[in-house]
C-alpha cells in the first residue's frame, strides 16, 4: 500500500480526486489550510509558509499538488513543497496546471507557468497536466454576472470540463510513473461564452438581457485568439448543460 498526499483536497477538483483515490488500495492523506474536520487523515498546512509540511509528507510515495491561491503565493508554496518532497524522497509529484499558462499574460497564469518550470527543473519525478476551465469556474462566473440587472459575459469562447473528469485522469496518472508534461485535457465542446451564459440562465429558469463584454489589452486578445483552448484534446464528455442539470436544484 502506497501513501498518497493530495494538496487542495477540499477544493472543487480535490474533493473528487480524494474520493476516487480512497476507492482504491492506497492510503490517502489530505492537506489544506481549513481541512474537513471529519477527515482523520487531514493535515492543516498553509503551503505559503510550509509549517507542518515535513510531517504531512513523511512516507509519501505520490503527491498530487492541486492547492492554489489565485490571490498570490503559489510560487512560494511550490518552493516549500519541492524542498520538502525532496527531503521526503517523494517518488512522483503530479501538478495540475491550465491550458495557456505560457500564452496568456495573466499574473496568475505566469505564476503557474513558473511553477511548472520549477518542477521540471527539480530532480523530482514529475507529471504536469494542463486542462481547460472547469464547469465550476464557469458556473461561478455566471452566478456573479447574473446578479446584475443585465448579464454581461466575456465575448470569448470556452471549452469547460467537468472537474470529476479531470479527477479521473489525475487518479490514473497517480497509478503511473512520472511522465513529464502529458497531453492537455479539454472539455467536450468549444462554445461561445454567450451560449454558456444562456445555458446557465435556462438551468436556473432566469430571464435576463445579456450583453457581450470586451476589454482592451493583451490578456483579452489572447483569450479571443483561443489561447486557453485545447481544440486537439476535446476529451471530456460532460457538457456544461449536463453538469448544471446534474448539480442544480430546480
Ligand atoms: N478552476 C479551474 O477552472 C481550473 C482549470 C485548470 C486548472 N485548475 C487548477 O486546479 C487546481 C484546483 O482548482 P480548484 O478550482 O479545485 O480550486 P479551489 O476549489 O479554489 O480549491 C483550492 C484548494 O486549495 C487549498 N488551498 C488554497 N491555498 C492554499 C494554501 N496556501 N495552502 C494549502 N492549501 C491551500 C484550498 O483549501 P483551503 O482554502 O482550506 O486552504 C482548496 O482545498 C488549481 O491548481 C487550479 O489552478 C483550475
Amino acid at each position: 500500500m502506497r501513501t498518497i498526499l493530495v494538496t487542495g483536497a477540499t477544493g472543487a477538483l480535490g474533493t473528487h480526486v480524494t474520493d476516487l483515490l480512497r476507492q482504491g488500495q492506497d492510503h490517502v492523506r489530505t492537506l489544506s489550510r481549513h481541512p474537513d474536520p471529519t477527515d482523520p487523515h487531514a493535515h492543516t498546512v498553509d503551503l505559503r509558509n510550509g509549517a507542518g509540511l515535513h510531517r504531512a509528507l513523511d512516507g509519501v510515495h505520490t503527491l498530487l499538488h492541486l492547492a492554489s491561491t489565485p490571490t498570490g503565493g503559489d510560487l512560494q508554496a511550490a518552493t516549500h513543497l519541492i524542498g520538502a518532497a525532496r527531503t521526503a524522497r517523494v517518488h512522483h509529484l503530479i501538478y495540475i496546471s491550465i491550458v495557456g499558462v505560457d500564452r496568456i499574460p495573466l499574473g496568475y497564469y505566469k505564476t503557474k507557468h513558473t511553477v511548472e518550470q520549477a518542477l521540471q527543473a527539480s530532480d523530482l519525478g514529475v507529471t504536469i497536466l494542463r486542462t481547460t476551465q472547469f464547469h465550476t469556474l464557469i458556473e461561478g462566473l455566471c452566478q456573479r454576472m447574473a446578479r446584475l440587472p443585465a448579464m454581461p459575459y466575456p465575448d470569448v469562447d470556452a471549452q469547460p470540463i467537468d472537474p470529476a473528469e479531470v479527477a479521473l485522469r489525475l487518479a490514473r496518472l497517480a497509478q503511473e510513473e512520472p511522465a513529464g508534461r502529458v497531453h492537455d485535457l479539454g472539455g467536450p465542446h468549444i462554445e461561445p461564452f454567450a451560449d454558456l451564459a444562456h445555458t446557465y440562465l435556462q438551468a436556473h429558469r432566469m430571464h435576463k438581457h445579456r450583453w457581450p463584454l470586451r476589454a482592451p489589452g493583451r490578456i483579452f486578445a489572447a483569450y479571443r485568439r483561443g489561447a486557453h483552448l485545447a481544440p486537439d484534446h476535446p476529451v471530456g464528455r460532460t457538457t456544461f448543460a449536463q453538469y448544471l442539470h446534474n448539480t442544480t436544484r430546480p
